[in-house]
């Protein structure tokens, strides 16, 4: 493995692109501040939204932008779930974490909109099989456009997953619609000063990749 993901020899209109996508990290250490506005954060949420890919152009990527007191109280709820699912002797092992995510300035609850892709699967049952994977694809890229690009305007980003603990506590506080699927929690806020990305490691990319010619 080597710690360079750097890409060489790279000189092209995408560099801007490459760049920022090479330097989005997953950054634990977050403080209640912001680079930018409120109005900023919801508008790069927005962008990824419309614009990330869907199959089909099903347009089942949703999302809910958390900030003040919905924040807190979105950590409030995981700490209650898990605190009553573990105990209290083992959630202090992970509460610090907890607390790391609800002292961010903000966060983001990704859904699939589930009818999206159930009428998907009536309009083109032929495929019909692969719509939830799909969906979860999507997904994906909406969260990771949305990271790269809260990155690029200096805010620190992670992405958890405790969906299927909070789902129904979640969907009662927000008012989610019955078929808004959690899929993740993308806590924000300006890094904490000195706070640096550990080095990360990288397979030889001739194991991952092949070029036939
Ligand atoms: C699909 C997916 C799920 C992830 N789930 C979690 C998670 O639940 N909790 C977490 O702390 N990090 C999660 N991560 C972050 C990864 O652990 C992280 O991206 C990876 O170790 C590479 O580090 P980097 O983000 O700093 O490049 C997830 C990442 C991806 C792509």
């Amino acid at each position: 493995m080597s710690s360079s993901g750097t890409v060489s020899n790279v000189e092209g209109k995408a560099d801007p692109f490459l760049e920022a996508v090479q330097i989005r990290r997953s950054i634990y250490a977050l403080t209640n501040q912001s680079t930018i506005s409120d109005e900023r954060i919801v508008k790069l949420i927005e962008h990824s939204i419309l614009h990330t890919p869907t199959s089909f152009n099903a347009q089942s990527n949703v999302a809910i932008v958390l900030f003040g007191e919905h924040h807190l109280k979105l950590w409030d709820i995981v700490k209650d779930v898990l605190v009553s699912k573990l105990g209290t002797e083992k959630y202090s092992k992970t509460e610090a974490k907890i607390n790391g995510f609800r002292g961010a300035y903000g966060t983001v609850l990704w859904f699939i909109e589930n009818r999206q892709v159930e009428a998907q699967k009536q309009k083109f049952p032929t495929y019909a099989e692969e719509f939830d994977s799909w969906a979860i694809q999507s997904i994906g890229m909406a969260q990771s456009n949305a990271w790269v690009s809260l990155e690029r305007e200096g805010l620190g980003v992670n992405l958890q997953h405790y969906g299927n603990l909070i789902g129904e506590r979640v969907r009662k506080e927000f008012n989610v619609p019955e078929d808004w699927i959690l899929i993740s929690q993308q806590p924000f806020g300006t890094p904490a000063a000195g706070w640096v990305a550990p080095e990360k490691q990288f397979k030889p990319i001739e194991e991952r990749l092949r070029v036939l010619k």
